[in-house]
């Protein structure tokens, strides 16, 4: 296990007993999984029970602990610690608070434009068909129609609404693909907040729609030199400047706790909303979740509420850039090891120095070097499967899409699209198969061409 450099604001290692506790039991179980002590033939129902106790335990110590198995936690300085731990405490008294649970649900309902339809996509259903016309059914969960375009809404709006219940006047975020950042400005300036955006100027040339978008919307857009991490810790830099009236609001399911479990439960309106459609539509569950994974966010939204239905396969889709071994990916789950970065622990990408490694993918939006800690648990005790697509597939998915559906995805969505492509021919007939559309590609129009160009690719 190598420890990333680790930044400004992080140095507080938060272990206690329990957590260990926790930690030791995670080890052993997956290790006996990885070792076969668990045998396959009793081992269904072993493998099982073991999963679900450990996510059990992780659930139910999370609000204390912020652990999950080893993942997670919190590694920050002290002058920060009781800010996260009031915000913990907000977060717990919203949660079951009913003036705010009912506001946010019409704030979802008309504002969001939820629910998002689980949408039949049946010509791209035929096209993943085999020689004897057999295949999986492929819905797409239309997160792409939420207002600004992503599942980052869902979020966005719900801690904008907490840091206006706490008193704070301003917000701050930063933002990779921008769709973090136009959600952010959007419930900003329909809540009356202050809104400060930090974006990398990589970035900023990539999503340039965006950064309009948020502009136009009221929010300053910050410039850090860099991509998206960099940017992330700008933000927060920025934030720990100003604690008593600005708010940190995070746009994926990493950073210390409470951040990942608040994200996390911000977007399961998406999963709660599918297993829903699902009963209503073939009067079962999916078989099979798929969603991209940049940091975790649209994947836990939609995961979240089957992850005890075991039957139900949940299938994260990592970018694999250039190659999984050309060095130039952001697939941190399939090839990171286990650091500490942006304030916990997770799986990361990082040299043998713990230096990080700059995660690279044509999906702005997936270009992060550390990962989920929830995810990264979930992939260790055997719950999560985690694959990888390159640049080169999800522009091809891209493509299908536009042509079959009519539908834009974001190229980050596109990865778990693409994934289709090595799913579909090892599915029995009739299977069914949601894929988390996760935003719309309208911002990625321009270098999605230039791209196709480049590579003879070019369908037009
Ligand atoms: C449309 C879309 N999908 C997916 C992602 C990846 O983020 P996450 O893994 O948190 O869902 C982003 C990030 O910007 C995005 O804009």
């Amino acid at each position: 296990m190598h420890m990333a450099s680790i930044p400004k604001f992080s140095t507080r290692l938060n272990f206690n007993q329990p957590l260990r506790a926790v930690e030791n039991h995670a080890q052993i179980t997956c290790s006996a999984l990885a070792h076969g002590l668990l045998t396959s033939s009793n081992n269904h129902m072993t493998k099982t029970s073991h999963v679900l106790r450990l996510i059990d335990q992780t659930e139910e110590g999370l609000s204390n602990t912020g652990k999950f198995g080893r993942f997670g936690g919190v590694f920050v300085p002290e002058t920060l610690v009781t800010c996260l731990d009031k915000l913990a405490a907000e977060f717990n008294f919203i949660l079951r608070d009913s003036q705010f649970q009912s506001e946010l649900a019409v704030a979802l309902r008309d504002y969001v434009g939820r629910e998002t339809p689980l949408y039949f996509a049946e010509r791209l259903t035929d096209y993943y068909k085999n020689s004897k016309g057999e295949g999986p059914d492929i819905y797409l969960k239309r997160e792409d129609l939420n207002h600004d375009g992503a599942h980052k809404m869902n979020n966005a709006i719900a801690q904008a609404m907490l840091a206006k219940r706490m008193g704070r006047k301003s917000v701050v975020a930063a933002t990779g693909a921008g769709q973090h950042g136009v959600a952010t400005a959007a419930a900003c300036a329909k809540l009356s907040l202050d809104c400060s955006i930090f974006m990398g100027n990589v970035d900023e040339e990539r999503q340039s729609s965006n950064v309009l978008r948020m502009k136009h919307l009221g929010a300053r857009v910050k410039s850090v030199e860099g991509t998206f991490k960099d940017a992330t810790s700008e933000a927060i830099r920025d934030w720990v400047g100003d604690l008593d009236n600005s708010y940190y609001l995070a746009g994926t399911a990493v950073g210390p706790h409470p951040c990942p479990s608040m994200v996390r439960e911000f977007q399961s309106v998406i999963g709660k909303e599918t297993r829903k459609q699902a009963i209503e539509k073939w009067g079962g569950k999916p078989d099979v979740l798929v969603a991209c994974v940049g940091s975790g966010s649209n994947a836990l939204g939609m995961f979240h509420e089957f992850v005890r239905d075991e039957e139900v396969r949940l299938i994260g889709v990592e970018a694999a850039g250039t190659g999984i071994d050309s060095g130039k990916h952001s697939a941190t789950l399939s090839k990171g090891d286990i650091g500490v970065y942006h304030g916990a622990m997770s799986y990361l990408l990082q040299d043998d120095e713990g230096q990080i490694i700059g995660p690279h993918s044509i999906g702005v939006g997936l270009e992060y070097p550390g990962v989920s800690p929830e995810l990264s648990f979930l992939k260790d005790i055997g719950r999560a499967e985690i694959y990888t697509v390159t640049d080169e597939e999800a522009l091809h998915a891209y493509a299908v899409l536009c042509r079959l559906e009519g539908i834009f995805p974001a190229l980050e969505a596109a990865h778990a699209l693409a994934y289709l492509g090595k799913l579909c021919p090892a599915l029995p007939n009739g299977t069914k198969v949601v894929v988390n559309c996760s935003g719309r590609g309208d911002k990625d129009a321009d270098r999605v061409f230039k791209y196709q160009q480049q590579m003879g690719l070019a369908t037009f």
